[in-house]
């Protein structure tokens, strides 16, 4: 049984435009649940990604993203992250007590989600090979955080969503 203190926490990891906020939320509406994306607190008390990337670096980035990733498991619900939240050795700390998903891509299916830009390691480079070069450099780290896999690239968002939310009440 779930109580309020303890709703299904339940962490969505994987590389950029796999559609974890799209199915987190959906996710999160089927459990009955909160949904919290950090890379959205992030902004709300940093301002742009894009901002913080140019004027303290990446590594301010991962300080700041780590504490929102912590307050927000504190919190419970569907947490989504960042798709380089897993390369901060911390982060991936604060994950080992959570039932974590990977959600997949793959190149194809990610190409045409990855206009709007915003996302300051795929500028000045093809954003395709940036964004394939960079999801193999992680995949192990995903892998490593994981205990479910889903691969986005095919089937609806919200099929994908209720199986997540499934697979979430049945490790109760
Ligand atoms: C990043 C992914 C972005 C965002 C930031 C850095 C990354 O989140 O946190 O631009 O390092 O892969 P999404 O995975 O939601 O695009």
């Amino acid at each position: 049984m779930t109580s309020e203190a303890d709703p299904l926490t339940l962490v969505l990891v994987g590389p950029m435009a796999a559609g974890k906020t799209s199915v987190g939320r959906r996710a999160a509406r089927i459990l009955g649940v909160p949904f919290v994306d950090t890379d959205k607190r992030v902004v709300s008390a940093h301002g742009p990604i894009p901002e913080i990337f140019a004027q303290f670096g990446e590594s301010r980035f991962r300080e700041v993203e780590r504490d929102a990733v912590a307050t927000a498991l504190a919190e419970g619900g569907v947490v989504s992250l960042g798709g380089g939240a897993v390369t901060d050795a911390d982060t991936r700390e604060l994950l080992r007590e959570h039932p974590v998903v990977f959600l997949m891509v793959s190149p194809e299916a990610v190409a045409h989600r990855l206009g709007g830009g915003g996302r300051p390691l795929l500028a000045g480079e093809d954003p395709v090979s940036a964004w394939s070069r960079i999801f193999e450099e992680r995949r192990g780290w995903y892998e490593e955080v994981a205990s479910a896999t889903f691969d986005t690239s095919r089937r609806p968002m919200q099929r994908i969503a209720e199986e997540i939310a499934a697979w979430r009440r049945g490790l109760e």
